[in-house]
């Protein structure tokens, strides 16, 4: 499949001429989870957001701002990030000929993103201080300097990452509700406008972290704190559109704690055989836990792959069982 751009160009502020930076992004797929549907009552599909290029939703909406950066004469860009953004806009900017700088939480970043930051070439800039204050700290920069800001604030990511409400609705047609985790809160505002455009109206449900659940409280939080670090964020960029979408389609805004997340990521690896992020597995613990008031037919967002965040993974569950080379020492472990 083309990536985006190419394929939906007549619903995205691009032109055909236009430079188009892609890694063929989007076209992810959406698997039908038949123990999930069983265990919840209703038909629930899950969007694989994780089988994007850089494993993570944020390559829909990168491909747009650094294509409008680069149609503008950007020669870099630069984000804020939990992680994800970070390792989409290294990629992008890699492959786009630009420099890239990301500003993270020091030491609150899964490792896999971390890798892939510094693989594609960016410069990494570690702070002590959370999300918040680092998206502070860029959107300063850039209106300083001739850098170009590309978190979920720069409208283009929100053109792009609209594009996975267009596949779900291609896919399904009719859809009663979209479970999604809330994090700085540009993917539920990009859902809603992509299945607005179309007439299509879930319901929406988002689903913060306990611990980082400015939403639900109604307040922002100063020191959020989550074991999904991807939604560890006190104070939403894009607060009153989160909101209006979940208002207006008579959704609703819900806590899950660390053990749900947890436990829902558990039950995708060895139930459904889907291996996310736990701050994607929000949007499943948050649907076990608070259903999506009573919605037949459900898709869940699953934001990130499971291999971003190794040692959240392996921290979770039995070791590895040690053997000598021998059959019959195989055996007696396999067979018992
Ligand atoms: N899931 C994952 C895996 C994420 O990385 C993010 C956000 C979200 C959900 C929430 O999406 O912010 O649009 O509400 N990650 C950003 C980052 C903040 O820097 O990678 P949102």
């Amino acid at each position: 499949m083309p990536g985006l751009i190419e394929r939906y160009m007549d619903r995205l502020p691009f032109s055909v001429g236009d430079p188009i930076i892609t890694l063929d992004e989007g076209s992810t797929p959406l698997v039908h989870a038949p123990r999930l549907s069983a265990r919840v009552g209703a038909e629930v599909w899950l969007k694989l957001e994780g089988a994007n290029p850089t494993g993570s939703f944020k390559d829909r909406g990168m491909t747009c701002a650094v294509s409008a950066a680069v149609r503008d004469g950007a020669q870099a860009v630069i984000c804020a990030s939990t992680g994800n953004t970070a390792a989409a806009l290294a990629a992008y900017a890699a492959r786009a000929g630009i420099r890239g700088v990301v500003i993270v939480p020091e030491g609150k970043i899964a490792m896999g993103k971390l890798a892939q930051a510094l693989m594609h070439g960016a410069q990494v800039v570690a702070i002590n201080g959370n999300f918040d204050r680092a998206l502070e700290l860029v959107r300063t920069v850039a209106a300083r300097h001739p850098i170009a800001l590309v978190n979920s604030v720069n409208d283009f990511r929100i053109e792009g990452q609209k594009t996975a409400a267009y596949e779900i609705a291609e896919a399904l047609g009719e859809l009663d509700a979209l479970c999604i985790p809330v994090g700085n809160a540009g993917n539920i505002t990009a859902y809603w406008r992509g299945f607005g455009e179309l007439g299509v109206r879930p319901r929406m449900f988002g689903f913060q972290a306990a611990g980082a659940a400015p939403l639900v409280r109604g307040a922002p939080v100063a020191a959020p704190e989550t074991i999904a670090s991807a939604i560890r964020i006190g104070k939403p960029a894009r607060w009153e559109q989160a909101m209006d979408a979940m208002t207006a389609s008579h959704g609703g805004v819900h806590a899950v704690s660390d053990e749900q997340i947890l436990a829902a990521y558990a039950f995708l690896a060895r139930e459904e055989g889907v291996f996310c992020e736990p701050a994607s597995a929000a949007s499943v613990a948050g649907l076990i836990a608070h259903g999506a008031g009573g919605a037949r037919r459900v898709a869940c967002v699953l934001t990130g792959h499971g291999l971003k965040d190794p040692d959240t993974a392996l921290a979770h569950v039995g070791g590895v069982i040690p053997c000598a080379p021998e059959l019959a020492m195989i055996e007696r472990v396999i067979l018992g």
